[in-house]
């Protein structure tokens, strides 16, 4: 381990001279190959005076962790292994609830990031940081070469998809250091897959984020557990802390898109059932129905993406709330349907779409706002 030796003498004692304590989470699956190294390397920062602790988090990789940790019996060294509720999120957030110090680093078992960055992110931390985020993208700070490109704009992606939440640099990191007190400030915690630390700074409110430069590495040992699964759990995570952030937009966007669709449908719906049913049921029958089954496909989108937290509620009642509320503008694009479509039945679907758009733009912010807090009670 001639690395880890170099490393070591690189070190930064505690600034105070005395001895600080620091709990180190560790979250691991199958990782056994890389936890000797890890250990060697964070006994290092001990070894110059740091009070360290580190709480090996393991969703029971039944790899020889177990048997490494029991066999190096350290007393500084404590493993959890859960059998129940995996996760990596809530595999830190379990370490987090066990640390006994207060000062809290989270970081990977496979090297990925530096043990020897733990003193910078003390200094931070010091210095009235609420939160400090190891990162590849600050200056000082790199990624090791052979990343690929699909993984290269991945982070990316995900980068700029947390842009409406931090404005830090590498909010995908998840080398973390926070203090207890921030921790036990976490409100509404509701995380999904991986990016713990980007909840932390959203639900813990953190003001004061720093970024400290770290070296990436790619990991020597063992797999990583970045799949297609984690990518998927990742959209439905920016969409929690996107309703939890922003619930008022977050509500009115999709309900304005649900809106314009329904402009389309309803259009189709006069041309198609126009042309069928035109002549035996009338045309003002026509337009009748026609709104009618827009409205249930404005409902059943709106209930979902625009009014999720009512999701439970009974359903009928909340249509027929749905409807009436949304009374006016539908009598004003009946009206323009109707006066515009005159005998023509090709002119139909347009006069449907003037009028649906007229009626939208008239109702929309009445409808939202009525919807919400009358119909789906927010
Ligand atoms: N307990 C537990 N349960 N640990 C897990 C689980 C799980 O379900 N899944 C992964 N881990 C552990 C791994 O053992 C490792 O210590 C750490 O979480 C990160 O997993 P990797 O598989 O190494 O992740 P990565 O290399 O794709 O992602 C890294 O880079 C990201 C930035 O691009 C990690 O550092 C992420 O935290 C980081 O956000
Ligand atoms: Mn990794």
């Amino acid at each position: 381990m001639a690395d880890a030796r170099k490393d070591k003498m690189t070190v930064g004692s505690p600034a105070d001279g005395g001895t600080r304590s620091v709990s180190v989470i560790v979250p691991t699956y199958q990782e056994v190959g890389s936890l000797p190294a890890l250990i060697e390397r964070l006994d290092g920062l001990r070894q110059v005076g740091w009070d360290l602790e580190l709480i090996i988090v393991d969703d029971d990789s039944r790899d020889g962790t177990l048997e490494l940790i029991e066999g190096l019996s350290h007393d500084w060294i404590q493993l959890k292994v859960r059998t129940e509720d995996r996760g990596l999120s809530t595999a830190v957030m379990a370490g987090l609830d066990d640390a006994s110090h207060e000062l809290l680093i989270v970081m990977d078992a496979d090297l990925s990031h530096p043990p020897e960055s733990i003193p910078a992110f003390v200094q931070s931390l010091d210095a009235g940081a609420d939160f400090v985020i190891g990162s590849r993208y600050v200056p000082g700070g790199s990624t090791e070469d052979g990343w690929g490109v699909l993984r290269w704009i991945n982070s990316k992606v995900a980068t700029v998809m947390a842009r409406p939440f931090t404005k830090v640099k590498d909010p995908m990191s998840g080398f973390l250091g926070l203090h207890r007190s921030t921790w036990r400030g976490a409100s509404d915690l509701d995380p999904v897959g991986y990016k713990i630390g980007l909840e932390l700074i959203v639900k813990c409110r953190c003001g004061n984020v720093m970024e400290v430069p770290i070296h990436f590495s790619t990991r020597r040992a063992g797999e990583s557990k970045l799949t297609l699964k984690v990518q998927r759990d990742y959209l439905v995570h920016i969409l929690r802390l996107a309703r939890w952030k922003y619930p008022e937009r977050s509500s009115f966007i999709p309900f304005a898109i649900v809106g314009a669709s329904g402009i389309g449908i309803y259009a189709g719906l006069l041309a198609v059932l126009g042309g069928l049913f035109g002549n035996l049921l009338g045309m003002d029958l026509v337009i009748v129905i026609s709104i009618l089954l827009t409205m249930c496909w404005n409902f059943t989108l709106d209930r979902k993406l625009a009014f999720w937290w009512a999701k439970e509620g009974q359903a009928g009642l909340q249509l027929l709330g749905f409807i009436a509320i949304c009374a006016i503008p539908v009598l004003v694009n009946f009206w323009v349907t109707r006066t515009f479509a005159v005998e023509d039945q090709m002119a139909t679907p347009l006069a449907g779409v003037i009028g649906a758009a007229i009626g939208s733009a008239l109702g929309i912010l009445f409808n939202w706002g009525a919807s919400r807090f009358f119909v789906f009670n927010r």
